[in-house]
């Protein structure tokens, strides 16, 4: 299972990385303008210097809806650095953009899927990755964990070699149910990654070792 953090905050993804187990970062419009990052070249030097932590993918929105101009902005994206994957939205002329980038040997992630169908198309497309947004599913009072199970039958039925990226992951338990269904990735904020280490019990007992220790 791979671990992608989703953010553009560069310490955050320094924290994760330092911790030795990420593989990768996830962006989006809306969290590059949380880092108030703005005008194209500051957002090209902001993905090269994620790319510049990381040793993995990292994905990178275009924000053209048209064919053309997805194109033209994924081609000046992978430019920026070959850890860049372009991250396309899940409409028509996207599917078509994930098709002509796949022609080519760019890779890909399909974003904004909520729903098989929608994966079914990316991954025809020749996606390197989908992201079904759970959290958001869950949000609206559906169940973001059901197309996760619904994606990885159908992925495994045809041996698509497109990988199920599980975006939009708020807790811990989403990030331990994806692992039990098994998503290829989880991309999640360096709070939920952390909090995978966490336990009242190895809290507890390491403060009873370390006392012990002293009588040693
Ligand atoms: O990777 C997609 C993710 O950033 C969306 O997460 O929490 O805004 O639904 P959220």
């Amino acid at each position: 299972m791979k671990f992608f953090i989703d953010t553009a905050n560069l310490s955050e993804i320094r924290e994760a990385q330092d911790l030795g187990v990420l593989d990768g970062v996830t962006t989006n419009p809306s969290l590059m303008a949380k880092e108030g990052i703005k005008g194209k070249d500051s957002v090209f030097s902001h993905y090269k210097a994620i790319c510049d932590i990381v040793d993995g993918d990292v994905s990178a929105e275009v924000i053209a809806t048209d064919f053309q101009g997805i194109v033209r902005e994924g081609e000046e994206l992978v430019e920026i650095d070959n850890k860049i994957v372009v991250k396309v939205p899940m409409i028509k002329d996207g599917v078509k953009a994930i098709k002509y980038f796949t022609q080519r040997g760019i890779k890909t992630n399909c974003t904004l899927i909520f729903s098989a169908g929608q994966a079914i198309l990316a991954a025809k497309a020749g996606a390197t990755y989908v992201s079904p947004f759970i959290g958001r599913i869950d949000d609206i009072g559906g169940d973001g964990m059901e197309l996760i199970e619904q994606l990885v039958l159908i992925f495994e039925n045809y041996g698509f070699d497109t990988e199920i990226l599980a975006a939009s992951i708020r807790h811990v338990p989403h990030l331990l149910q994806c692992a039990e269904i098994g998503a290829d990735v989880v991309t999640c904020p360096l709070n939920v990654i952390m909090g995978l280490l966490k336990h009242p019990l190895t809290d507890l007992g390491l403060e009873k070792f370390l006392a012990d220790a002293k009588k040693m």
